[in-house]
């Protein structure tokens, strides 16, 4: 199925974007934008990474206030540091439907497709976004790209692992990563041409418990951080 979006293009990144310090106040900015969404009584899924890491410490810093949030977290390294911040997480399946889900991404491209995983939790966080009913992105400005490249996070059983990355081709195991469920995580470096085209392939592939590739529609809006402040993108998802 096409996109019936029309593609978005990011203004061009200046030196600004790219330093290293300003890039870390500018998830901390995207984030903060995002924390302002989460109200008391609100069951929110929280995604992982280092752009999460500041959603978290804004969270924490109002956990008073959002006594009555229940979280629940795509890694426990989330979990625990969600807790420590004074947060409540429960388990996804005793909270059930979300009220928004935040997290990061490694790509982000004009149509809206994501690449997630960076940190190989990709198959969780794809199912916390799948049960929010607004599931927002958390982006420093260098994160949008003209179009996704390589790699593409594939979390792949230990069975016939082998057999698998042959089947993917162009695909590796990452050093001693192991997903939050104990399976392998994989990076494919062949080319992204067609983002659905090769989702559908990754997921066709026996042996693969979940790619990285978000589709547009699961997203409802992007929260893009750079020099000139934060931006807002409408994602595909009403
Ligand atoms: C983890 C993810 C992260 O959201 C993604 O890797 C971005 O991470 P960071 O905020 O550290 O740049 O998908 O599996």
């Amino acid at each position: 199925m096409a996109s019936d979006r029309a593609p978005e293009a990011s203004p061009p990144l200046s030196d600004a974007d790219l330093d290293p310090a300003a890039i870390e106040r500018f998830k901390d900015a995207a984030a903060r934008t995002a924390a302002k969404l989460v109200r008391d009584g609100m069951r929110v899924g929280l995604g992982t990474g280092s752009t999460v890491a500041y959603l978290l410490t804004a969270l924490g810093e109002r956990a008073e206030e959002l006594r009555g949030v229940r979280c629940v977290a795509t890694s426990p390294a989330t979990a625990a540091v969600a807790r420590e911040l004074g947060l409540t997480v429960d388990e996804l399946d005793d909270v059930g439907e979300l009220d928004i889900a935040i997290d990061g991404a490694d790509q982000v491209d004009p149509d809206g497709w994501l690449v997630k995983g960076g940190g190989g939790a990709h198959t969780r966080e794809k199912i916390v976004a799948a049960s929010a009913r607004r599931f927002v992105v958390i982006v420093s400005a260098e994160k949008e790209v003209a179009r996704l490249g390589p790699p593409v996070p594939v979390e792949v059983l230990r069975f016939g692992v082998q057999r698998t990355l042959a089947a993917l081709g162009d695909t590796r195991l990452r050093d001693a990563c192991a997903s939050p469920d104990g399976n392998l995580i994989a990076d494919y470096a062949g080319p992204v041409e067609d983002p659905r085209t090769l989702a559908e392939r990754l997921s066709g592939t026996p042996g693969v418990v979940e790619h990285g590739l978000f589709a547009p529609e699961m997203v409802s809006e992007i929260l893009i951080a750079g020099a000139g402040g934060v931006r807002r993108r409408a994602g595909g998802k009403a």
